[in-house]
């Protein structure tokens, strides 16, 4: 679909009374000299080097781009692999099916998979990827743990079912095993990343782990069901997006699209559970999945209370198997996308996430207590005891981040909060109504560890503008946003605990043909085309890397992994790096401490087919495609992205 000009669209113009232009957006959010650059001011263009060369000296000599990349941008192939520039090579790492243990055998059969045998190998859609070196605490490269988040399952691929409501009872259960987490021991030798299958501390999380609930809703009386009469406990985790890892080596998994695994909420009797199936769009009659046909937790008529059990951020620690993960539900429940933490200046830890789905909202957490780099045991607890804030995006290019708690504001009893458990299970509501602002999808949200501002990736919403729907506005400047964008925050007095911010546009996706498209002001007929990223992260420069999700319906190309300057003459400079195989999506970018591999999980490859015909039987080439784990590396050994350095 191709993005319109919203200039060009009255109803944008009327609804913000304004005027504005897109461009006058961009022109007040650019200094003269990025201007300049872009060579967007009459009588002072400049000239831009070619893609892929260094850019030469006043002294003629050629030298290495400061921001230290200078791979070629890959010409899409739609190829039967994942296709990576001159000078690298990609490896699978890991499969769904393979074995992490000495329990399961090296053979995979998916068409005779047990839930007992799923849940000790790799899941399946693999999304979050964190490189956790061992020994904990050190840089190591070439040793440690890939902690692999895995978000939600294709039965109509893993099985040989037409739709998930023929599945058997023990196909259901395989499918709650191969959702929420693997820890997998890996080991670089030779250029080559490979399984230590008999890894100490390999083990699987999956949707019926015990874990532990921790936070204001510890206890609550909308956290107890039958199984779990005390509300201090829950069965599982799943729906596990992206993620984030702590300062003291713990990973927090984010669960994103829950509501999809519960059917029948029209048989709530109770209205403040009604209230919340609405907001959170649990299924009315049936479920997405329909496993409520098989496990009774999953329907809402006969367990009120297991939706409040879902839908928060999971610390696991995969250094520890033994203890026991928690779901921190200070953090506040919604569809998490990821759960990214900074340490402040000030010693303390922050956490941001965003809500994705049409409309929601962005989050940032401020833990009450400093963080203590020498005592893990002390850091255990952090994130039960702070704030939880959600962003307001002014339109003057300010923001605040507006406090949720109990008491303040409208968060009262008289609509419907009693206690911090209800801000925190009904986090949305709350946000609704301290005033956030409704955002396009928002997806990853990441620190840029060189310049310490927040990216916040919104991935698209083909609502904006839509009749009866929110109109957009300068955070989310585009009708019908069919290809995403990404916003550029900067903390007051460069504190991320601050209450109020700074933000600009950074990139507004989509064909660089289309005016509508925004490169940080670099020139647009220099970059690679995207749409809808989605996950993000930061190479040892600083530089941008983007992990892209719908690509395939948006612009009819594949789904890939792009990089970006953030910094200098080459701000906004986009270049494909990666193109990825046929219905998948490329998720948990991670760069290995050297900054000489990057991990990239392969979700969902064939997605849109069947089991019996699929579109791919990546990477094995037969039987059912795998969402897999991939490595890349230059073939000289080298940084990712950069010559030599
Ligand atoms: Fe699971 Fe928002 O992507
Ligand atoms: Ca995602
Ligand atoms: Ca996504």
């Amino acid at each position: 679909m191709k993005a319109r000009h919203w200039e060009d669209d009255p109803a944008v113009r009327s609804d913000q009374g304004i005027g504005d232009t897109f461009g006058d957006v961009i022109a007040r959010r650019l200094s003269r000299r990025d201007l300049l650059r872009a060579g967007l001011v009459a009588g002072f263009g400049v000239a831009l080097t070619g893609i892929g060369d260094s850019p030469a000296h006043a002294d003629g000599q050629v030298r290495p781009s400061p921001t230290g990349l200078d791979f070629a941008p890959l010409t899409p192939s739609k190829g039967p692999d994942v296709l990576v520039p001159a000078g690298y090579r990609s490896q699978i790492v890991v499969r769904w099916g393979d074995p992490l243990g000495p329990g399961a055998s090296d053979a995979f059969d998916p068409a005779a998979l047990t839930p007992r045998d799923q849940a000790v190998r790799f899941g399946y859609n693999c999304d979050f990827v964190g490189f956790m070196p061992l020994p904990r605490g050190s840089r190591t490269s070439d040793h440690g743990l890939l902690v692999v988040n895995h978000e939600y399952v294709n039965p109509e691929l893993m099985f040989p079912v037409e739709s998930p409501g023929d599945l058997t009872r023990e196909q259901v259960d395989a499918c709650m095993e191969a959702m929420g987490l693997s820890v997998v021991e890996v080991r670089r030798a030779a250029g080559r990343w490979s399984v230590v299958v008999d890894g100490a501390r390999n083990r699987r999380v999956t949707a019926t782990t015990s874990v532990i609930i921790t936070g204001p809703a510890r206890g609550d009386e909308r956290m107890k069901t039958s199984d779990h009469p005390d509300g201090t406990s829950c069965t599982g985790t799943m729906h596990n997006c992206s993620a984030g890892t702590t300062p003291w080596g713990t990973v927090l998994s984010a669960e994103e699209n829950f509501q999809d695994m519960f059917g029948n909420a029209s048989a709530l009797m109770d209205a403040r559970d009604r209230r919340s199936a609405q907001r959170y769009g649990l299924g009315e009659n049936e479920s997405v999945y329909r496993f409520e046909r098989h496990l009774d937790r999953l329907d809402c008529g006969k367990e009120p209370h297991e939706p409040y059990h879902f839908g928060w951020v999971v610390e696991v620690d995969p250094y520890d198997r033994d203890w026991t993960p928690r779901k921190r539900t200070a953090l506040g429940r919604f569809r998490h996308e990821a759960a990214t933490t900074h340490v402040t200046r000030g010693g303390k830890v922050v956490l941001y996430s965003g809500d994705d789905a049409r409309f929601e909202y962005v989050y940032k957490f401020v833990c009450a207590r400093p963080y203590d780099p020498r005592n893990r045991a002390v850091n255990r607890d952090l994130l039960d005891d702070g704030i939880l804030y959600v962003a307001r995006f002014n339109e003057d290019g300010s923001g605040d981040w507006l406090p949720l708690v109990h008491g303040r504001g409208p968060l009262t009893e008289d609509n419907g909060f009693r206690s911090q458990a209800d801000v925190a299970i009904d986090a949305r509501i709350a946000a609704h109504l301290v005033g956030a602002t409704k955002m396009d999808r928002p997806e990853d949200i990441e620190v840029n560890p060189a310049n310490r501002k927040v990216y916040v990736v919104c991935t698209n919403n083909v609502d904006r503008g839509a009749d009866g729907k929110a109109k957009p506005d300068r955070p989310n400047p585009r009708v019908r946003n069919a290809h995403g964008h990404i916003i550029e925050i900067a903390e007051a007095g460069d504190d991320h605990a601050a209450t109020s911010f700074r933000w600009e546009l950074f990139m507004v996706c989509g064909e660089p043909d289309d005016p509508a498209t925004y490169f940080a002001g670099f020139d647009r007929s220099q970059v690679s085309p995207i749409s809808c990223p989605d996950n993000i992260c930061f190479d040892r420069r600083g530089n941008l890397w983007i992990a892209t999700d719908g690509q395939e319906k948006a612009l009819d190309r594949r789904d890939g992994f792009y990089a970006v300057p953030v910094a200098g003459p080459e701000r906004g400079r986009l270049r494909q790096f990666m193109e990825s195989v046929e219905g998948s999506e490329v998720c948990g970018p991670e760069f290995t401490p050297d900054g000489k591999t990057v991990f990239l999980a392969i979700q969902h490859p064939g997605e849109g087919s069947t089991f019996s015909n699929p579109t791919t039987r990546w990477p094995d080439g037969s039987g059912p495609p795998r969402p897999s784990v991939i490595a890349i590396q230059a073939e000289n050994g080298g940084v990712i992205g950069g010559r030599g350095t």
